[in-house]
C-alpha cells in the first residue's frame, strides 16, 4: 500500500524494543482534533540554517529548548511531545490510510527525506514561537566536512539544554566520527580522507533518493550509522541515538537530520528531479504546528525548502573532491 496519511481515527501504542521502559507516544488530544490542511505562509526572509560550529544563534537556541523542556508534557509544544513525534511515526504507531493492516514506518523507506523535512520544519517554527523570532534557524551537523567530523561542542556542554547524557562515551570531542561505523571502535585518526570518500559515494555515485522498496544509499550511511555512532553502547538498544523511539530526545538528533536534509537539497543542486510517482506526491503526515493546529501536510509541498520558509548556508563539499 501506498504510503500515505496516518489514519488521524487511531493512533495506538509503540511497538518498542526490548527492554525499553514503556511509553505513550501519540499527540495530546489527537482522537478528538479534525485535522486541517496545511496552508504554507508567504515567506519574505528565509531563515539561514548554519553549520553548528560557526553557529551564531546558539543563545536563542539553547533559551528555545529550555522552554520547550520547561512546557508540561502533554502540551504539543513540549520536549517530550517533539521526540514523540518520532517514536509514533517510527513505532507502528499509525496506519496507513485505508490500510489498517499497515503501519506507517517512515524510514527505511522513500518517504524518510519529505518526513522528516516536514518534522524539522515545524520543530523550527515552534521554536521560533517559543522564543517570538519568526527568523530562527536551527544549526545543521555537518559531518560531511572536516571541521564538522566530530560532535559539535554547542551539545557537549553539560550545563546547556541541547546536552543529553546518553551518548556513547568513547566519541567524545576530539575524536573522529566514523561515518560508516559498523559498532566496532577501531584507530582511525587521521581518517578524515575515508570519511570524504564515504561521502562522495554515498551521496553522488549511489542513489541517495528512496525507492518505493526501500532505504536510500544515504538513509544507510552516514544516517543509521551516525546514529548509531552517537548512541550510548551501555544502554539496552543504545538510547537516545541508537534506537528509533528514542533517537529524538537528544538535541543532536535535530542537527544530525539538518544535514541529512541539506544533502536533499545538495543532490537537487546537482539536477537531480524529485520522485514523480502520485503515490510519493500525494503522501501526507500530521503534525502540531506552532499555532497548535493539528495540520496535514504532503510530500510535494516539501520539494523545495524556500517554499517552506528556510536555506543552508553555502559551503564548501570537500566529498567532491574525494573520489575513491
Ligand atoms: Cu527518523 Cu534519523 O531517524
Amino acid at each position: 500500500a501506498e504510503p500515505v496519511a496516518p489514519d488521524v481515527e487511531g493512533c495506538n501504542k509503540p511497538t518498542l524494543p526490548p527492554g525499553a521502559k514503556p511509553i505513550a507516544c501519540c499527540p495530546p488530544n489527537f482522537e478528538k482534533k479534525e485535522s486541517i490542511d496545511y496552508i504554507i505562509p508567504n515567506y519574505e526572509t528565509l531563515r539561514i540554517r548554519k553549520p553548528a560550529h560557526d553557529y551564531d544563534d546558539l543563545e536563542k537556541y539553547k533559551e528555545a529548548v529550555k522552554i520547550m523542556k520547561s512546557l508540561p508534557d502533554d502540551h504539543p509544544h513540549s520536549w517530550t511531545q517533539q521526540s514523540r513525534v518520532h517514536c509514533a511515526y517510527c513505532g507502528n504507531s499509525y496506519h496507513q490510510h485505508g490500510h489498517t493492516e499497515v503501519a506507517m514506518q517512515v524510514h527505511n523507506s522513500w518517504i524518510f527525506l519529505p518526513f522528516h523535512r516536514w518534522y524539522l520544519y515545524f520543530y523550527e517554527r515552534i521554536l521560533g514561537k517559543l522564543i517570538d523570532d519568526p527568523n530562527f534557524a536551527i544549526p545543521f551537523w555537518n559531518w560531511d566536512a572536516p571541521e564538522g567530523m566530530e560532535i559539535p561542542s554547542i551539545f557537549t556542554d553539560k550545563s546547556s539544554p541541547l546536552y543529553n547524557a546518553l551518548r556513547n562515551h568513547n566519541h567524545q570531542p576530539p575524536t573522529l566520527i566514523n561515518l560508516n561505523w559498523n559498532g566496532a571502535d577501531v584507530d582511525r585518526s587521521g581518517d578524515v580522507g575515508e570519511n570524504l570518500a564515504i561521502m562522495y559515494r554515498q551521496a553522488t555515485s549511489l542513489s541517495p533518493y528512496s525507492s518505493k522498496t526501500g532505504s536510500g544509499s544515504i538513509e544507510l550511511v552516514p544516517h543509521n550509522t551516525v546514529h548509531d555512532w552517537i548512541g550510548d553502547t551501555t544502554q539496552p538498544n543504545f538510547e537516545d541515538m541508537g534506537a528509533l523511539y528514542s533517537a529524538a530526545r537528544d538535541p543532536i538528533f535535530y542537527g544530525h537530520h539538518a544535514n541529512i536534509d541539506r544533502m536533499w537539497s545538495i543532490w537537487k543542486s546537482f539536477g537531480r528531479n524529485d520522485i514523480t510517482d502520485p503515490d510519493y506526491q500525494n503522501a501526507s503526515y500530521v503534525f502540531y504546528d506552532e499555532n497548535e493546529n493539528l495540520v496535514r501536510v504532503k510530500n510535494s509541498d516539501a520539494f523545495d525548502t524556500k517554499k517552506l520558509g528556510y536555506d543552508y548556508k553555502q559551503l564548501d563539499l570537500p566529498w567532491l573532491d574525494a573520489k575513491p
